[in-house]
């Protein structure tokens, strides 16, 4: 009985049954409506008629014994009954005043009472006659000779119920047989549909199953592929559209996808820097958290995900903190997953991560006019470097098809060198840098081997559409392969690649934000720090000490500033934090060196008793240290001269859950796609940022926490867990899809 009573249960809850019962439920309140507004409506019409016919035949019978011959009783009744035998009157009399019924046709109920009629004077009633009859009745003045008194014309209403009945049944016939109609056609339209789609599939995987000798060619076997994708496509958005939009993302939702959509997967990331680094600092062994948005990012999703990071083991520390396999768990506080550490000698580093990647690729990708230099003994370095994670990565792997995440411009090589030696994994790239124009792009000389290396991946991944577009203009240029928009994806000797964006961000909330003071106190300790006023308002900038990122930019933009406002001179200073990194090359040198030249020159310009506008601070500091900053800062500025996301922008947002403060953002940011309520800005304005600064500082506390809030609920919803989620999800995709190819 149970299990009948569940299977019915289970019946109805099928989206299907559920959603045709409710159709069907609406479509009989729908007729009954209408057939119940039609028996109104018929009703209305027959009444008014009937009304009408009542004072034409009272006129007509007025004007005849008003005329001479007929104001005799006996004429008259004659013309009555001439008259009745319309079969839509029932009856005519007349009614004296002192009640009698002096005149009446054959047809007329009896037992009327005149008396109640002689005085009436409405134009109309009905009536139910002790026959139980049920009649209207109008009435007229009449003087027939000396006499006066009524006329009464009388109608039958059983017609009109009648006539509401038919029209009622006719109505309801009519709808439900339409209805029925379009039914029967939806669900014939769909059969065939479903029909032809299977048809298809079918035929696709049969042609796949032929021996090779059957089939016509490579070109054919592509053509079956793509006919496999086109038909599974529509399954994919609809996938899409309630996995990846709808969710709030979590690490637990992100933990249930991995164990629902990739039961089993291995988990493989590969990046250069690494998520924990260990420093010998004074004979002691310190953990140091990189300044590196892409290791902010992955790091919460590793959580999630477990697995294995392979990443180059750079800090001073670090082998003395590994087994002897290399691993070590981390976090080391709380272990989630493992972390693998590959060792470079200085002159690997030299060629793969200061000369190819940092020398050429960045300047290359980044639009901030610092010429890329391309030696080829740095490509050298860069391709043996690629081939040595990629080989760790196949020792690594604990299956045929793990799903290996190469991260950044460190490995365009990577994921070609992985498919050769797991044809199965699922490789999917994440380029963290813009990527550059055709035109831009091709000055390199590795080109070819980029775009190569790279479509070995499954799925490649930017930040934005637009940096989509710029690597399907390149690859159209530079390789031969076939680009199919439509799909967003390339084709490479018969293997495709998806190419699409899934824009980065942070997790929410951040796990800097837990154990924070309030704001209040964050200030108090910043402005003790840094030995401020109460009356000084904050703007802080915190980054790498990188080009692309327009910290003179931002100083120029205060010098102007203070020109143009001097009431802010005394009140206002723009705090610096700036972490030093890739020191070791030219551009990075010149650039501190520029950077703490012109600090000193504007504060030199400025400064007053106890008071300078610029604090540049050279050094690393931690997240802890950083949410401070941010919590205690009127203003946030991210000058970028050219910035795949840039995490500080949404950074400063998560720590702001008092929802105060002014984030001044760059128009060549990718962040500012997503948060266009900053205040944007091009950093080669400075007169523009100048009054950004002040618009910032004058802005009402009600504007903060509009702008903020708006804000902060994209980011909470967007945030990288979701980010991971919708890469793992076409990951998982597209093993199915690959399942089914094997299965052919
Ligand atoms: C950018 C790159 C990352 C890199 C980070 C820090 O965000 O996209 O790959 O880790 O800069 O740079 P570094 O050279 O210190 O790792």
């Amino acid at each position: 009985m149970t299990s009948a009573r569940q299977k019915f249960r289970d019946f109805i809850g099928r989206p299907g049954v559920l959603y045709s019962l409710l159709g069907v439920a609406a479509g009989v309140i729908l007729i009954a409506s209408l057939a119940s507004l039609s028996s109104l409506i018929v009703n209305g019409w027959i009444r008014h008629d009937m009304d009408m016919r009542a004072e034409l035949i009272y006129r007509s019978i007025r004007d005849q014994a008003a005329a001479s011959g007929v104001s005799e009783k006996s004429v008259l009744s004659k013309v009555m009954q001439q008259i009745s035998e319309d079969e839509r009157i029932l009856g005519l009399g007349f009614c004296t005043r002192d009640g009698k019924l002096a005149i009446s046709t054959s047809e007329m109920p009896a037992n009327l009472d005149c008396a109640e009629f002689a005085h009436q004077t409405a134009e109309g009633a009905t009536f139910i006659t002790p026959k139980g009859e049920h009649i209207r009745i109008n009435f007229f003045p009449l003087t027939v000779g000396e006499t006066s008194g009524k006329l009464l014309v009388v109608h039958d209403l059983d017609i009109v119920d009648q006539r509401e009945r038919d029209a009622r049944l006719f109505v309801t016939v009519t709808m439900a047989t339409v209805a029925a109609a379009f039914a029967i056609l939806a669900m014939v339209l769909a059969l065939a549909l479903r029909r032809s789609w299977m048809q298809s599939l079918r035929r696709a995987l049969e042609e796949s199953a032929r021996p090779a000798s059957d089939a016509a060619g490579p070109g054919v076997l592509a053509n079956r592929d793509r006919q496999i994708d086109a038909l599974l496509a529509d399954i994919r958005v609809r996938r899409r559209f309630t996995h990846g939009v709808s969710a709030k993302w979590s690490p637990e939702s992100l933990r249930d996808l991995l164990h629902d959509e990739l039961p089993g997967a291995q988990v493989i990331i590969v990046s250069n820097r690494e998520p924990y680094i260990h420093n010998r600092i004074d004979g002691e062994i310190r953990l140091q958290i990189p300044a590196s948005g892409l290791v902010s990012a992955l790091e919460p999703v590793m959580r999630a995900c477990r697995g294995v990071w392979i990443a180059h083991g750079g800090g001073s520390a670090d082998r003395d903190t590994v087994d002897r396999d290399d691993r070590l768990p981390v976090p080391p506080a709380d272990p989630a997953y493992s972390l693998r550490r590959v060792w470079l000698s200085d002159e690997e580093q030299d060629g793969y991560y200061y000369g190819a990647a940092n020398e050429g690729l960045w300047p290359l990708c980044h639009i901030a006019f610092i010429r890329p230099t391309f030696r080829e003994q740095d490509w050298a370095m860069y391709k043996a470097v690629n081939q040595r994670f990629a080989d760790i990565v196949v020792e690594e792997a604990t299956c045929e098809n793990p799903v290996v995440l190469v991260q950044d411009y460190h490995f365009a090589l990577l994921p070609r060198m992985v498919r050769k030696r797991l044809p199965k994994a699922t490789i999917v790239t994440f380029w963290h840098i813009p990527w550059p124009n055709a035109e831009t792009f091709s000055i390199c000389p590795w080109r070819e081997e980029i775009l190569d290396g790279l479509l070995g991946s499954s799925i490649l991944g930017f930040h934005t559409q637009y940096h989509c577009n710029n690597f399907f203009d390149a690859a159209d240029r530079c390789i031969e392969s076939r680009i199919d928009r439509e799909n967003s994806s390339i084709w490479l000797r018969c293997a495709e690649t998806l190419v699409r964006p899934y824009p980065i961000s942070i997790e929410w909330p951040p796990r800097a934000l837990a154990g924070q003071p309030p704001a209040a106190q964050c200030r108090a300790n910043v402005r003790a720090r840094f030995g401020l006023g109460e009356d000084v308002r904050i703007a802080v900038g915190v980054e790498r000490f990188d080009y692309t990122k327009g910290i003179l930019d931002r100083m120029r933009a205060v010098d102007d500033l203070l020109t143009q406002s001097s009431e802010w001179i005394g009140k206002f200073v723009l705090i610096q934090v700036a972490a030093p990194t890739r020191s070791k090359l030219d551009a990075y040198a010149a650039l501190q060196r520029e950077a703490e030249a012109l600090a000193n020159e504007i504060n030199a310009r400025y400064a007053r008793e106890g008071w300078k506008p610029i604090h540049l601070v050279v050094r690393h500091h931690e997240p802890d240290e950083v949410f401070e900053l941010f919590r205690a800062a009127d203003a946030c500025v991210v000058s970028s001269l050219h910035d795949g996301m840039n995490l500080v922008a949404k950074e400063f947002v998560a720590a702001r859950d008092d929802r105060r403060g002014v984030l001044i953002l760059s128009s060549f940011a990718g962040a500012a796609f997503e948060l266009p309520e900053a205040l944007i800005v091009n950093p080669y304005d400075s007169h523009g940022m100048a009054k950004a600064y002040d618009r910032a500082l004058r802005m009402s506390a009600e504007e903060q926490a509009d702008r903020m809030r708006v804000m902060g609920e994209q980011i909470s919803d967007r945030n990288v867990y979701r980010w991971a989620a919708q890469m793992l999800l076409d990951a998982a995709w597209l093993r199915k899809r690959e399942k089914i190819a094997a299965r052919a």
